[in-house]
């Protein structure tokens, strides 16, 4: 046979798997699927309690979503497609929207008017203001002694000077009680001189019990995370104020200038990075020896439902195939780094799939797009209601120039993205609830009583073109489709 480069290159070339190729292999069980427990890590230093992430895509994750997320258990990484200034707002409306101890607390002067009072109420949507003269609480300035009163006044005038506090360390249980014995809502935590240290309220005690399951920081804030150009680092670092995780945003990490640009970051942030996307095990073994402050991988490359990168440029490197490659290199290498699978899960049953390949989490925009709480605009169609959904690499999307950089190729005019519309599911959790019974029933499927176990037992097979057909409903018309899936 005459040789072929063309065949060499071929010669033990991977099968680049994806999602829709493999199956699930039922296993011995002792859980129930409800018993399934399915937290997680979304980094190195960050536990979740469900393996679900927002993509940082302008109409999937804004605080709304990111708020609701972490409630629910999940983490959204707040999209870079806008001014620092507005990215970290977002991050600051993420962290304040509650907390055991509120330390970023809102003062006001004595000498300032009951209109600016009532501006800075209403900006920050909270409902009172301890008054702090040189560092000192010397009132406190409700929304009720605000209400109907002449706006030209003075806070001195109206504000309530018995001031109740609290000393450091108080215990929340001892706050509940101080709280209650007042009738009161808000309790400043003073130090002996008097200077405000922070400030526990009613309003995040009953959210602690509102939502049990949530993600939150060990101030009882709820974890936030945010991407970055790896050539920002002003952004990076800004963002380092207040985010848990910084995730650099780029269509292919692998790249020299890229390593350089992230190691900086890496040396000037606090929070933990974790870089992506990545595609290969080459890829993830460069990066843990290159790098080492890889604090988790997000892996896929062109799989994403509104990408066109593989489509245009034929390069890419399916989610699927992506977990598995970055997988094996953590394992060889024996790092202790989380990997997040990013792009083209549609159902519970594809996240568990890409857990059982080695993911700690996924990343998911399509699916969270849908919901209320994410940016885009709600439309009706045909008596339908849809939301809009757009690829970051998409002209409208890159029109607004923020993260022009994310896929190079674009910056040159190449589109690496589609725009389109969604079907509106309604809230977060209602998608979350269905994604979590999901992926417990087919962890309950496979035995595994949790992630790591699933890692171990999980057995995967391939589904044939007529299988991968008889996998859905079929010789049954459905109502309401008329021959349209979505
Ligand atoms: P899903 O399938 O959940 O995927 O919609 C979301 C992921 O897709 C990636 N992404 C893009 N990829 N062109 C691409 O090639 C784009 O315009 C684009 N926008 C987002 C990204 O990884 C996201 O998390």
């Amino acid at each position: 046979m005459t040789k072929s480069i063309f065949r060499d290159k071929l010669k033990n070339s991977d099968v680049a798997v994806t999602f829709r190729d493999i199956i699930l292999i039922p296993g011995w069980t002792e859980i129930e699927p409800r018993e399934v427990d399915i937290k997680t890590r979304a980094s190195k230093r960050y536990h979740i309690n469900i393996p679900f992430i927002s993509s940082p895509m302008d109409m999937v994750t804004e605080s709304e979503m990111a708020i609701a997320l972490a409630r629910q258990g999940g983490l959204g990484v707040l999209h870079r497609n806008c001014s620092i200034e507005d990215q970290v707002e977002m991050a600051r409306k993420v962290k304040r929207a509650e907390a055991l101890i509120i330390k970023d607390v809102v003062t006001i002067d004595p000498e300032q008017s009951i209109a600016y009072a009532m501006e800075l109420m209403q900006k920050h949507n909270i409902s009172g203001l301890p008054v702090v003269d040189n560092g000192k609480v010397t009132g406190i300035l409700t929304g009720r002694d605000v209400r109907f009163a002449d706006t030209n006044l003075r806070v001195k005038d109206l504000m309530t000077r018995e001031v109740v506090t609290a000393p450091e360390g108080m215990s929340i249980e001892e706050a509940k009680e101080r709280m209650h014995e007042h009738r009161i809502e808000k309790l400043p935590i003073v130090n002996e001189q008097g200077h405000l240290k922070g400030l526990i309220t009613i309003k995040d005690i009953l959210l602690r019990g509102r939502f049990p399951n949530a993600a939150r920081d060990e101030n009882g804030q709820l974890l936030c995370a945010a991407a970055t150009s790896p050539f920002d680092l002003k952004r990076a670092k800004e963002l380092d104020n207040y985010v848990d995780i910084i995730v650099i945003d780029v269509a292919h990490f692998h790249n020299s200038n890229v390593f350089t640009a992230t190691k900086k970051i890496m040396d000037e942030v606090s929070a933990d990075v974790v870089v992506g996307n990545l595609g290969t095990y080459k890829a993830a073994e460069d990066a843990l020896s290159k790098l080492d402050k890889v604090a988790g991988f997000r892996v896929g490359i062109g799989s994403g439902s509104i990408c066109t990168t593989s489509e245009f440029t034929k390069a890419g490197a399916p989610t699927l195939y992506a977990t598995a490659q970055v997988a094996d290199a953590v394992r060889t290498m024996g790092a202790d780094v989380p990997i997040i699978a990013d792009g083209g899960i549609r159902s519970g049953g594809e996240v568990t799939v890409a857990l059982a390949a080695g993911a700690s989490a996924v990343m998911i925009g399509n699916l969270f797009a849908r919901c209320k709480e994410a940016p885009g605009t709600l439309i009706a169609i045909g008596g339908r209601y849809y939301k809009q959904y757009r690829g970051m690499g998409s002209p409208s999307a890159m029109a607004k120039r923020f993260s022009l950089d994310r896929y190079g190729g674009s910056a040159k005019g190449l589109p690496e993205g589609v725009e389109g519309w969604v079907p509106y599911k309604g809230e977060t959790s209602t998608v979350v609830q269905e994604l979590s019974a999901a992926v417990q029933a087919a962890m309950g499927y496979s035995g595994a009583a949790n992630i790591p176990e699933l890692w171990e037992k999980a057995r995967l097979a391939f589904l044939t073109p007529s299988g991968a057909a008889e996998a859905g409903p079929h010789d049954i018309l459905l109502p309401g489709e008329a021959g349209e899936r979505v």
